[in-house]
């Protein structure tokens, strides 16, 4: 079983898919990814992890996120500031303090309140950081050969509808930081070379006049006669070129389908950090050219399904940061030239294979969670590269986790194995109860089991856990490990439960003839088992419905789901770990505490009482650490139950401690409170040791009456509660005697 995982790991590819009959490449299997021109796959861990896995480097290749406007504007534009100027100065009138070259001009912190008097050939115009608060009409109308401006950290705050007339050769409008709250109709209107326009950090509220309608008539009929002029709720209506657009950091609320129609050129676009809460259908069509496209931070919490159909050059997508509640199934369908997508932050709960599988081209992809990423196998890279509980280098990640996950699984194994074994030696009076004892200790072994292949696969994957760990998450080992604790809780709370309301009957009823005989509690111990395994068999029936139910994190333990993992993997943790398993530790406490009442009245009862508040000490002591040791273990699973009910985020972290400190408690602790500190064990135990020290010395050791009632715990109970000196002897000594 241990080494199944190592076989897959390293995986040598025979198959080779030509391509356009000349091109050959290895086809590797899902989730690997191969080594350049070798015939080596790797998985996707392996890459980008700064070791060379290949031997060639190609794992190390091409890991940094390079898609988008950095690559476009790299082959379109070429050099972009590939600037060669004189010192010279062509402009004859310009502000003083101000900076020329050629006939380029910065009057950069300059203090200028409007745009100046200068030469009418300037071609570059910036008057970044001054106090200009308005841009008048045909604020630039002279500077016809104006190619670039640059207004940011100006305080803009009005901009008059003609301010940019006759401006016919500008190919770059900075705008950014100013405060500009709307964009009157028809501002942009003689700006048909303008290719960049950047309008960050603004407090912008709409770019389409859509909104308008409705208003009061007046008002609406001013607008009409806008509209007609100018159609400004198309932007580029006018603006053909327009190549860039940054509306980062504005108050944009709404979208229409109208907004960006005719930006056929438009390549990037930056929406981030608006308040947009809707994108319509359509809104994008027109975007033939986009290579990027940027939607993070805002308020968005459904994407249409076709909203992405027409950007068939689309490079690079952020959705980051955006309320999103639903992904539809073929949302990206159409993207085949994306490299990276950006969904980070954002939960998909309905997150499946195929929504990532027709983007042939990605390359790069960023979720919310780690496991996410095994949705997204054809992706060489996905962020995150871990989840909480193991560190991007070991499973366990927390140096006494490591120590007590060994110390934990020994004293677990160790206990149960000891009491089985003595349990088998030594012979008890009452069969049946021994039987359940042992077979309570045989599932508490199990999770020693569990804690050692925790264990083991913690060393095994010390310092490179990252790489493995979607493997192991996936594995078979990881599943059965799952498994087998699941089966340990489960038959030891069941079988704890069982116990329990046995122990009840004969105590509360003392006189009832309810009476379980030896072929009825093997029946019931077997129907304890069936289910325990039914419950953790389960979730491998259906993949579909439960998901990978084990292999939610490193531990393997399906304790904590956050809230948009697979509902039939979460309804099912929660029904059995808040439902069955709540209502065995109910019953549990409840009949302690009923039970401990009961033994108190009959004691009060009779009047012969030795050492009567010892014995009643003794009882509760005994009842309490039975109690305790439950509460310790199930109480902090009750408690990432509730929370995560209340949609309160649990950090990964919880999760290994519960399972690894809280969990086992039961299992440990359970040898030592059904038998190890029960007198007649003691004495059995005394006797035994005696008789192999002397084996010359034929004694027979007279038997106490209070040995006889201890062993035969449930039978002799009934005599037990009555004769007060045989119960306080024998079945409820207290731990620490
Ligand atoms: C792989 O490519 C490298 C250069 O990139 C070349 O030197 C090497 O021979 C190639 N190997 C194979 C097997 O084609
Ligand atoms: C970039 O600069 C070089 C000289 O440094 C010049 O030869 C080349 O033409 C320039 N390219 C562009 C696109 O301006
Ligand atoms: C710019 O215009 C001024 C006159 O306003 C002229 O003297 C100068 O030569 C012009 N420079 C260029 C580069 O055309
Ligand atoms: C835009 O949406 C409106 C309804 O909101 C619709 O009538 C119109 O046809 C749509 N325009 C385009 C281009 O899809
Ligand atoms: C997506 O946007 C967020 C915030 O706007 C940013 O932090 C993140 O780096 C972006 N993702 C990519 C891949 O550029
Ligand atoms: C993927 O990108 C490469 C360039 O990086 C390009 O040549 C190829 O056509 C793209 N594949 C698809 C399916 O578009």
């Amino acid at each position: 079983m241990w080494l199944l995982l190592h076989a897959i790991v390293l995986v040598e590819v025979k198959d080779f898919a030509l391509i356009d009959g000349s091109m050959v490449t290895p086809l590797c299997p899902r989730g690997y990814f191969p080594c350049g021109n070798l015939t080596k796959c790797l998985p996707r861990s392996f890459h980008c992890d700064g070791v060379d896995d290949c031997g060639n480097g190609a794992d190390e290749d091409n890991c940094g996120d390079t898609s988008g406007w950095a690559t476009i504007f790299g082959t379109v534009h070429g050099n972009v500031n590939n600037v060669t100027l004189t010192q010279e100065c062509f402009l004859n009138q310009y502000p003083q303090h101000c900076y020329c070259k050629e006939t380029e001009l910065e009057c950069i912190k300059t203090d200028l309140n409007s745009v100046p008097k200068i030469s009418s050939n300037v071609t570059l115009l910036s008057l970044k950081k001054n106090k200009i608060h308005s841009l008048p009409n045909k604020a630039f109308i002279k500077f016809t050969e104006l190619k670039k401006i640059y207004l940011q950290h100006n305080c803009i705050r009005h901009i008059s509808r003609k301010a940019f007339f006759g401006l016919y050769n500008l190919q770059i409008l900075y705008l950014s930081h100013n405060c500009i709250t709307t964009l009157g109709p028809g501002i942009f209107k003689d700006l048909y070379q303008l290719t960049w326009l950047i309008l960050d950090d603004n407090p912008i509220t709409r770019i389409s006049q859509r909104s308008f309608t409705g208003l009061n008539s007046l008002f609406f009929l001013s607008m009409v006669n806008n509209y007609l002029e100018a159609l400004p709720e198309q932007l580029c209506m006018r603006m053909p070129q327009l190549n860039w657009l940054d509306l980062e950091g504005n108050r944009i609320k709404y979208l229409t389908n109208s907004t960006f129609l005719s930006c056929d050129s438009l390549t990037v676009l930056f929406l981030p950090r608006n308040q947009i809460g809707f994108v319509p259908e359509k809104t994008f069509s027109s975007l033939k050219n986009l290579g990027e496209l940027d939607l993070s931070n805002n308020a968005i919490t459904t994407l249409p399904a076709h909203l992405f159909n027409d950007l068939q050059l689309l490079q690079k997508l952020n959705l980051s940061s955006n309320p999103l509640l639903y992904l539809h199934k073929n949302q990206f369908g159409s993207l085949k030239q994306l490299q990276s997508l950006d969904l980070e932050r954002i939960e998909i709960p309905n997150i499946n294979i195929r929504m990532f599988q027709p983007m042939k081209n990605l390359s790069h992809i960023y979720f919310k969670n780690f496991r996410y990423c095994s949705y997204a196998p054809n992706v060489r890279i996905c962020m995150p590269s871990t989840d909480g509980i193991s560190s991007f280098e070991d499973l366990l990640a927390n140096s006494i986790l490591r120590v007590f996950v060994w110390v934990i699984a020994f004293v677990t194994s160790f206990g149960n194995l000891v009491v089985i074994g003595m349990r088998s030696l030594i012979k008890a009076e009452n069969t049946t109860h021994a039987m359940s004892i042992k077979i309570l200790c045989c599932a508490d072994c199990l999770m020693g089991v569990y804690l050692f292949s925790v264990g083991f696969f913690d060393i095994k994957y010390r310092g490179q856990y990252q790489k493995y760990a979607l493997l192991w998450m996936e594995s078979v080992p990881c599943r059965l490990m799952g498994s087998l604790a699941m089966l340990s809780t489960e038959v030891s709370v069941l079988l704890l439960t069982f116990l329990t309301v046995e122990k009840f009957f004969v105590i509360v009823f003392p006189f009832s003839n309810i009476r379980l005989g030896k072929r009825q509690t093997a029946a019931i111990l077997s129907c304890i088992w069936v289910a325990g395994f039914l419950i953790a068999a389960l979730p491998f029936m259906s993949e579909n419905y439960f998901g990978n139910f084990y292999g939610k994190n490193g531990v393997c333990f399906p304790l904590h789901y956050d809230q948009t993992e697979d509902t039939g993997s979460r309804g099912y943790s929660l029904g059995i770990f808040l439902g069955v398993n709540l209502l065995a530790f109910l019953i549990i406490v409840f009949s302690y505490i009923t039970m401990f009442y009961s033994i108190q009245k009959t004691a009060l009862q009779t009047a012969e009482v030795r050492n009567h508040i010892g014995n009643d000490v003794a009882v509760a002591n005994r009842f309490f650490f039975i109690v305790f040791s439950d509460a310790i273990c199930w109480i902090p699973v009750f408690i990432v139950k509730i929370l995560s009910l209340l949609q309160v985020e649990i950090p990964g972290t919880i999760t290994s401690w519960i399972v690894i400190f809280f969990l086992p408690i039961n299992s440990a602790l359970n040898p030592i409170l059904y038998t190890l500190t029960t007198t007649l064990f003691k004495d059995k135990l005394k006797q035994l040791l005696h008789r192999h020290r002397r084996k010359s010395i034929f004694k027979i050791k007279k038997k106490s009456l209070s040995t006889s009632f201890v062993w035969t715990d449930d039978s002799s109970l009934k005599l037990g509660v009555l004769n007060k000196i045989a119960l306080g002897d024998s079945i409820m000594k207290p731990v620490s005697s």
